[in-house]
């Protein structure tokens, strides 16, 4: 059984004059232990999608439904409340680009750990502060007491992460959801931040999915890719079959549009024409108005997402 089972997820937000679809029609498995990058331009749908698995969308305004939608067997989309807490600790952890949005300024980060802790677990305090500060260590945090006694705005943006990090660890999760989890520090913090997550989803079996706007961080964390694009998948494979051999055109636009291919330059380069206004999608192939290859059919039918060679599969019509 995945540890991750997502058929036909789509996410709306009715908006004044509009819905804006940012997600079409995902599906998606992930295995236990699995670690999966999804890379994508501004705006494809990446978040959205993970806060979707999650049940981390405010319901209203965004409206979800999908065929299935499972973590760990749970039916995320029916369960109650107090089941969904529970999951999000004991099975999916997330975390996001901005430590401080994980941690509330008022208090310290020892006694946010703790109490999430105890929220899912049924511990004494002193308990939960003991493996709080084994986790900060094990975060490689050097003076783990000091820090689970400071204030967030004492800590630099890399030891905030790693805070959050340990704290998305605290419950022991099958799968951690990172959403850009080093944009937002510099080159050797980024480096660092990355090596750890890898050491820990060694260390603990878990499964991970990796957003990021960075092909180079995907090289270097996943086993498997899924491209997004317009809220929807084009192309999923194993990592090194799609840097290898990209097979969509929107694949192999991102990765060309790399020069040199890494490790030099490696962030996605926006390729020419915009990216489809999801409160008014473009017909057929989201990718269209900007394919070199597109023809009178891309433009009025979606193309299947389908098979392309062992464990990939693209939605282009001419590989079908
Ligand atoms: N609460 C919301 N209300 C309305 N639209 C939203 C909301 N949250 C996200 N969207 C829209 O959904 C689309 C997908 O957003 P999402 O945040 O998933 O993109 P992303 O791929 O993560 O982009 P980025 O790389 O910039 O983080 C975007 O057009 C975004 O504006
Ligand atoms: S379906 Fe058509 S428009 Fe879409 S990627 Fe393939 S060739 Fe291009
Ligand atoms: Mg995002």
């Amino acid at each position: 059984m995945p540890l991750v089972d997502i058929q036909n997820l789509t996410v709306s937000f009715p908006q004044h004059g509009g819905v804006v679809q940012a997600v079409r029609g995902i599906t998606l498995q992930v295995a236990a232990g699995e670690s999966v990058g999804i890379v994508g331009e501004s705006g494809s749908g990446k978040s959205v999608t993970c806060m979707a698995i999650l049940r981390l969308l405010r319901q209203p305004p965004a409206r979800i439904t999908a065929d299935r939608l499972e973590l760990d067997g749970i039916d995320m989309l029916r369960a109650t409340r107090g089941q969904l807490a529970a999951t999000r600790g004991r099975v999916a952890s997330m975390v996001f680009q901005d430590p401080m949005t994980a941690f509330d300024p008022v208090f310290t980060i020892g006694h946010q750990i703790v109490e999430t802790i105890k929220a899912h677990r049924d511990t004494t305090t002193a308990a939960a502060m003991a493996e709080t500060v084994a986790l900060l260590a094990r975060v490689k945090i050097k003076a783990p007491e000091a820090i689970a006694n400071s204030y967030p705005h004492q800590l630099s943006g890399g030891m905030l992460q790693r805070g959050m990090i340990a704290m998305a660890l605290s419950c022991q999760p099958k799968i951690l959801f990172a959403d850009e989890p080093t944009t937002a520090l510099d080159v050797t913090i980024q480096a660092q931040i990355l090596e750890l997550i890898k050491e820990l989803q060694a260390e603990l079996g878990m499964g991970l999915i990796m957003v990021t706007h960075d092909l180079g961080v995907v090289a270097e964390t996943v086993d498997r890719v899924v491209v997004m694009y317009g809220g929807r998948v084009m192309e999923m494979g194993p990592v090194q079959d799609i840097f290898d051999a990209p097979q969509h055109p929107y694949t192999q636009a991102l990765l060309s549009s790399i020069p040199g291919r890494m490790p030099g330059k490696r962030r996605l380069v926006e390729i020419p024409g915009a990216s489809p206004n999801p409160a008014n999608p473009p017909s057929g192939c989201p990718f269209h108005p900007r394919c070199t290859l597109a023809d009178a059919k891309c433009g009025v039918e979606a193309p299947v997402f389908a098979p392309v060679g062992e464990g990939r599969a693209a939605a282009c019509w001419r590989l079908q």
